[in-house]
């Protein structure tokens, strides 16, 4: 069995334009909702609505907060106005093709003639354009009747404009009557190709194929015609909302299947249709005009390289700015056709903001990434022309070894991702950052320095942060060799923490912080005190030109616990201390961290003790009187015994003066 899927199958440029806007809408999160279904496709709008957007019978339905969004067919013109007053922000998503009539109509009083059906919403929208008389006609008939019910039609000039989806058959009819009998009238073919060309090729199908599937919404009206086209030509036409209505009976006996799909039709429901058929039957022949990948399915490697394969001079044009939305801008590429700028074609960068960036009457250099001939549309990038300039810069540059400037996009498995003259470059995690080990991942956002190390095929292009850094790196460290002098004070990183000390990068050159030079109190080891990573200030110790060795300091003479000691406690001061250790000659009290003081075993009680632990326990909170201090040994005494009673003191030398205290009494 042999399935053809027609070329036109699915979104036409108006429709896939609606959907993309509210679906753009949504997932900015904003609330979002429709004046009626953005598109007659139950599974798309179940899928809307699954992302929040509601739907609406007027803009007076709309709250406050929410975008209330006009859909293809376009309104009229007072209902318009009404959304604008009544809703926070409208996003206007008639379709260009409806617009433009809506302008034909809307230019002066000229009375107007439509060829549709008058209760078509697009129909109703075209006439709330009109600033005078309009009438709507089916056929040649209802044509006739109109202009002989107004007579002064004869002389007067008149307007004729047809609902883009009109049959193209009868307005040539209509054509050939007014251009034989009235001469005063202006006929615009505004019927859209979309339509023309599906119904065309459902035509043409259904002649060579013994069964035909039409795809769509059962409420499309434009898949309802598809489904009668069909039906005049093939015997076994089958109307299918999703794949779930297949059945292999369907193609029993079928040679050739002609697949064809509404303007209304999501693509991913034609792709499950045809994998659905493909799977029911083993005897596929051939499979016909399958969507082929598009430029939005694409890489960016595959789709800057099909641009590129498919340049030739005519595909460079530049296009001057006839509007600007916030997803997307329409150009005058001089050719007759619209041509549409997406936000995504627009920049890499996806936080652009198209309304500040693009003015009106601004010319862009573009290329054409696709052009519909069915619709008309042209459909533009920017950011791929940017990416073919830029790529001339990027080859110079790795010539010439020169430093390039970018924004970090992306932070990738193996490295980080950096635009730059809109070219994409990879930087390797190697690459990404001075030493191997730091962390790259906060590269994300920033603008960064870099050289192409590496052009390889398919235009990708390698870049090294590193050779960078590493070169500033170098510079820094030459500029401070000749400056640095004693007693200079550095913010700086800790890079590195040893057993003896800490590295710290104090700009190009590392210093190193001894380990006795971290705090004024004993540590076993630095990360006591510092991480890696850490800023710290630091200030030169000592400077070892000779052997590039530069010692710093880090400890705050104001910190110093003998100071502080100094400046807030002296001799024959009552204060509470802390039982830190205890010897067989006394015990040891903290006073202030790094400063421990001794109660002699003679001066722990008014009687006499064989060991500090008969009275005391490490931990046990006392109080004590400062008896002497010694702030050149860095000694201090301490008694509890001369804050007791005098008569129950025994008779016992003073003695806080005559033993030497051991090194751990002073803080140093
Ligand atoms: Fe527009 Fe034509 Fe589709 S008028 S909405 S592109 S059918």
């Amino acid at each position: 069995m042999k399935i053809t899927l027609a070329k036109t199958a699915g979104f036409c440029f108006g429709v896939d334009r609606a959907v993309n806007m509210v679906l753009s809408l949504a997932e900015q999160e904003k609330k979002v909702c429709t004046l009626g279904p953005i598109i007659h496709n139950k599974q798309m709008v179940e899928i809307l609505e699954s992302k929040g957007v509601r739907e609406v019978a007027s803009p007076s339905q709309s709250n406050g907060g929410e975008t209330l969004v006009i859909r293809s067919h376009g309104v009229p013109k007072s209902v318009m106005e009404e959304a604008k007053k009544n809703c926070a922000n409208v996003v206007d998503a008639t379709c260009p093709f409806v617009a433009k009539i809506h302008s034909i109509v809307g230019a002066d009083k000229t009375p107007i003639l439509i060829a549709g059906d008058e209760k078509h919403e697009e129909v109703i929208g075209i006439r709330g354009h009109c600033l005078g008389y309009s009438a709507v006609f089916k056929n040649v008939e209802e044509l006739k009747e109109i202009l002989e019910n107004n007579p002064n039609f004869n002389e007067k000039t008149f307007k004729v404009v047809s609902q883009t989806t009109f049959n193209e058959k009868i307005f040539k009819e209509c054509k050939i009557f007014l251009k034989n009998n009235y001469t005063n009238a202006f006929v615009f073919d505004t019927i859209c190709n979309a339509t023309a060309k599906r119904q065309q090729e459902a035509e043409e199908l259904s002649k060579v194929c013994d069964t035909m599937v039409v795809v769509g919404g059962r409420h499309s009206s434009n898949t309802t015609k598809l489904f009668d086209v069909c039906k005049v030509n093939c015997n076994r036409v089958f109307f299918v909302e999703t794949a779930a209505e297949l059945t292999a009976d369907m193609f029993k006996n079928s040679c050739h299947v002609g697949v064809v799909a509404g303007a209304s039709t999501p693509a991913g429901i034609i792709k499950e249709v045809i994998k659905t058929m493909s799977e029911n039957n083993q005897n596929i022949e051939q499979l016909d005009e399958v969507a082929q990948k598009s430029f939005e399915e694409m890489t960016d490697e595959e789709a800057f390289e099909a641009s590129l394969n498919e340049l030739n001079g005519n595909q460079k044009v530049k296009g001057v700015v006839l509007a600007v939305s916030e997803n997307e801008v329409q150009l005058d590429i001089g050719r007759g056709l619209a041509g549409y700028l997406t936000k995504d074609e627009y920049s890499a960068d996806d936080s652009v903001d198209l309304v500040k960036d693009v003015k009106v009457g601004d010319v862009l250099d573009l290329i054409i990434m696709r052009t519909n001939d069915q619709e008309g549309i042209v459909m533009l990038s920017k950011r791929r022309f940017d990416a073919i300039a830029g790529w001339d810069k990027i080859v110079t540059a790795k010539e010439e070894n020169t430093i390039l400037e970018g924004t970090v996009k992306d932070v990738i498995k193996g490295g980080v991702v950096v635009y730059c003259e809109g070219v994409r470059v990879f930087i390797p995690a190697s690459h990404a950052t001075l030493y191997k080990n730091d962390s790259f991942e906060d590269l994300k956002g920033q603008t960064v320095r870099f050289r192409i190390i590496e052009i390889g095929r398919g235009r990708k292009a390698v870049g090294s942060i590193r050779s960078v850094l590493r070169e500033e790196k170098k510079a820094a460290s030459a500029a401070l060799w000749e400056n640095i002098a004693v007693g200079d004070k550095f913010t700086g990183t800790v890079k590195s923490l040893t057993a003896y000390g800490a590295f710290v990068d104090i700009g190009g050159v590392d210093g190193m912080v001894h380990v006795s030079e971290l705090s004024w109190q004993r540590i076993k080891n630095p990360s006591e005190v510092v991480l890696v990573g850490d800023t710290v200030e630091v200030y030169v110790k000592a400077i070892d030109t000779e052997k590039k060795k530069i010692s710093l300091g880090y400890k705050k003479a104001e910190e110093n616990p003998w100071v502080i000691f100094q400046n807030n406690y002296a001799v024959d001061d009552v204060i509470k201390v802390t039982i830190v250790s205890m010897t067989t000659y006394g015990a040891f009290a903290r006073i202030i961290p790094g400063i421990d003081g001794l109660i002699h075993i003679s001066q722990i009680a008014n009687k006499h003790i064989a060991k500090p632990q008969d009275e005391l326990t490490v931990g046990q909170e006392v109080e004590a009187k400062i008896t002497a201090v010694d702030l050149e040994k860095k000694r201090v005494s301490l008694s509890i015994r001369a804050l007791l009673p005098e008569e129950e003191t025994v008779e016992e030398p003073a003695q806080e003066t005559t033993e030497e205290a051991p090194a751990e009494e002073t803080a140093e």
